[in-house]
């Protein structure tokens, strides 16, 4: 067990061989780093129990050891899961932790097991281990989310909206298009995702220090136990780089700016104002001051997450800025970053997938509101242009037009009877009035990717294939 009560002062029994005295106490608390890498402690005992094994089948340590300590680790491991285990500052991170309550389990066998590695190697697999079953975590919530943004597209595949450009009110489409802009996005975080995985899928184990080692190793066989597709192959490489981290950093602060979009529409669609969606009680919470409100708080902070998960990446990118190969201790700042934007992005696409599931759409606020700013002028044009051949420019002017005298009588384009239309240019017909309903602009945009119902249910089913 770790021994809290020796003196803080004696030197450290992993490391201290050339130590006269421990170190201060300032000292222990800049440098352990126990209090977060603890987290890493089921990755560290499976690393150690794949080195152990491949150690024992190289003839390195003998097979009595080897079940000595893979007995010990194992035990520790159900002392930690369990909360029967007593972290030590004293012993800085979990290697040594783990190492020093293996010894007072095992005795002398558990001193083997630390042949042929390093800190160094040690640290780089089991943080791999821990971003790369992130990984497949966050493409696993990825999934749900696009799963729910896909079954509200198909409910509201005909459903008309304001389509926005500039926050201005542009052309009528349909919510169910919309919500596939964020399955579009979404499923490219999951691609990037994936590549990560690919990238990072490098066993680090056996880079020992820095310069490999002269036991008679076999990593490529620690590398299939421990689920990686090969051995890294540069042992400086492997111990100094950290872009497995920050790729995963890069990716999660892209997918929360995604996020923070989604976040920032639901805020402007839940205000009373637009009236779009209503939030469930279960995604809102209420004021202690002004009954009549209710709040889209998990929205808010789902915007907010996304400011902490870019401090993390930019922390991670100075941390490793103009580092000298290879490993240097300022490395060790890596692991908080990724922790706290893991619990972030997780956080975040996890609420975001309740309010997409349980908001409720007022299709008639949207309806009205497609309507509403002009939003079928261009159909207007694009009628001209098609049936009374005018070039598309010549279209736009005339159009123009038209809508600067139904704003002066206060009205929409489809209640300007037909002689005022004929007014403005001659070859207008009363078939115009088929192309200025919402409905009909939306139907008529099927170029693929475009706003028709027929055209969403299109890209509904290409994801649905795909989820
Ligand atoms: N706690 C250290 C870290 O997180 C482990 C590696 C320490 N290696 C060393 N040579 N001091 O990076």
């Amino acid at each position: 067990m770790a021994d809290d009560t020796t003196d803080t002062k004696s030197s450290n029994q992993m490391w201290g061989g050339r130590f006269a005295s421990g170190p201060d106490a300032i000292m222990e608390e800049i440098n352990a780093s126990i209090g977060f890498d603890k987290k890493l402690f089921a990755q560290d005992i499976r690393g150690s129990i794949a080195h152990a094994t491949m150690l024992a089948h190289q003839g390195i340590i003998s097979t009595d050891d080897k079940d000595k300590i893979v007995h010990g680790l194992n035990t520790i491991l159900s002392e930690i899961e369990s909360g029967n285990f007593e972290f030590s500052r004293q012993l800085e991170d979990i290697h040594m932790n783990v190492e020093a309550r293996l010894a007072t389990l095992i005795g002398p066998a558990a001193g083997r097991l630390h042949t042929a590695r390093s800190r160094n190697d040690q640290v780089a697999l089991d943080f791999r281990l821990w971003v790369k079953e992130e990984l497949q975590k966050t493409e696993q919530m990825l999934t749900n989310l696009i799963a729910a943004f896909l079954d509200r597209a198909e409910e509201h595949a005909e459903s008309v909206m304001p389509g926005f450009t500039h926050l201005q009110t542009a052309q009528p489409v349909t919510f169910g298009h919309h919500c596939m802009a964020y399955v579009e996005m979404f499923g490219r975080d999951r691609s990037r995702l994936r590549h990560a995985i690919e990238h990072l899928d490098e066993s680090p184990i056996g880079a020992a220090a820095l310069a490999g080692t002269g036991y008679p190793i076999d990593r490529h066989m620690t590398a299939k136990a421990l689920g990686f597709r090969e051995p890294t192959r540069n042992s400086i490489d492997t111990v100094s780089d950290r872009d497995f981290a920050i790729e995963f950093l890069s990716i999660a602060a892209i997918a929360g700016m995604h996020l923070s979009r989604l976040a920032e529409e639901i805020v402007i669609w839940s205000t009373p104002q637009f009236g779009f969606v209503r939030l469930s009680d279960a995604f809102s919470t209420g004021s202690s001051i002004m009954p009549q409100k209710k709040n889209p708080d998990a929205a808010e902070l789902v915007r907010a997450k996304t400011g902490r998960i870019n401090g993390s990446l930019v922390a991670l990118l100075t941390i490793m800025k103009g580092l000298p190969l290879a490993y240097s201790k300022d490395m060790q700042e890596d692991k908080e970053q990724v922790f706290d934007a893991a619990e972030s992005l997780e956080l975040a696409i996890a609420a975001m997938t309740g309010m997409v599931r349980d908001m409720t759409v007022n299709t008639a606020r949207m309806k009205a509101a497609a309507g509403s700013g002009y939003s079928t002028a261009t159909d207007l044009a694009d009628w001209l242009v098609r049936e009374a051949g005018l070039p598309f420019r010549d279209a736009h002017h005339v159009t123009g037009r038209a809508v600067a005298l139904a704003e002066s009588k206060g009205c929409d384009l489809a209640e300007l009877p037909l002689s005022d239309l004929q007014a403005i240019h001659p070859d207008i017909t009363d078939k115009v009035y088929g192309v200025l309903t919402v409905e009909a602009s939306v139907a008529s945009r099927k170029s693929f990717g475009g706003t028709a119902p027929s055209e969403v249910r299109r890209q509904i089913a290409f994801w649905r294939a795909r989820n």
